[in-house]
């Protein structure tokens, strides 16, 4: 496997070669991330990093936290394929997070994951824009002692938090597409708050009509948007979702399958089994068809809708 930063940004294609593409469990790229020091790091698996976004896996071992803390250049989101885990940000926020709940970071927030459980912990994390850049990570990164928590001594020299947090506890509404769990540009103005979204949190809604998918956000705002499609068993032929086309480029990774990714123009077809993701570059129509007796789920990561 090759290292982290020499495929960042560029696998498992160059930004300029684009294109529909099936990319199997098996190949992920693995590394340990940070690469310097075993005992700190998380089992990392590149599915994707492009221009528009990155998108993997990390595993954290009964026990463990990775360290240091972690920020980037774009907003990150997770969701959980294995939990619990607990996220710590630099501010003193800590979300405890179980499977299948999203976590939204704006960009330049502070974050790392402890996991107290006994089950090897597992997120799916999907960042956009960018996740490093030229500053970032940056030369000096803050140690836990130096973040906000329990009796901690650098307590006094951080933000109280409590007015900085929004609250979103409203019932979400299709006007909320773009701006959940809170406005993005409002969001990154304060990147030391953080947003658990919960499952039963999720801004809810149908795409399609002929074909209704339900469609689950946890997060939406103008550098992208992640959540779950969940498209029910079929009856008299398979169940297929309405065409789509996205502005912008696309991975569909399969939690519950296998799912068939149909490109409609393309006349091609490709079965996703779980765990496997489907990359689909901006302006490809493609629809997904579920020919199981059970629903199947995949986590959508789009940059524009
Ligand atoms: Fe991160």
């Amino acid at each position: 496997m090759a290292k982290l930063m020499e495929i960042m940004g560029k696998f498992p294609f160059e930004p300029d070669k684009k294109k529909p593409m099936l990319i199997r469990k098996q190949d992920y790229s693995m590394a340990l991330y940070p690469p310097n020091n075993a005992f700190t790091s998380d089992n990392t698996y590149t599915i994707v990093t492009t221009d528009t976004f990155m998108l993997g896996i990390y595993e954290l071992g009964p026990g463990g936290a990775f360290d240091p803390l972690d920020i980037h250049p774009g907003d990150e989101t997770y969701y959980i394929l294995q939990g619990p885990i607990v996220q710590r940000s630099g501010n003193g926020q800590f979300a405890y997070l179980e499977t299948g709940d999203g976590l939204y970071m704006p960009e330049e927030a502070w974050h790392k994951a402890h996991n107290f459980s006994d089950k090897t912990a597992r997120v799916l994390y999907f960042i956009t824009p960018k996740a490093w850049g030229e500053n970032i990570p940056p030369a000096v990164i803050p140690t836990d002692s130096e973040t906000k928590f329990y009796k901690g001594p650098n307590n006094d020299n951080l933000p109280d938090m409590r007015g900085i947090i929004k609250d979103f506890a409203r019932q979400g509404c299709t006007d909320d597409i773009g701006a959940w769990p809170v406005s993005g540009p409002e969001a990154r103005k304060a990147p030391q708050a953080v947003y658990a979204v919960r499952d039963g949190d999720k801004l809810n809604n149908v795409h399609g009509t002929a074909h209704p998918m339900l469609m689950r956000f946890i997060s939406s705002n103008d550098y992208g948007h992640m959540g779950e499609f969940i498209l029910p068993a079929g009856g008299y032929g398979p169940r297929c979702s309405d065409p789509d086309i996205h502005k912008g480029d696309a991975a569909l990774y399969c939690v519950d399958g296998p799912v068939t990714v149909n490109l409609v123009d393309m006349e091609e077809s490709f079965q996703i089994e779980p765990e496997d993701t489907f990359f689909i570059p901006a302006g490809i129509k493609y629809q997904l068809v579920n020919f199981q007796n059970h629903p199947v789920k995949l986590v959508f990561a789009i940059t524009d809708l």
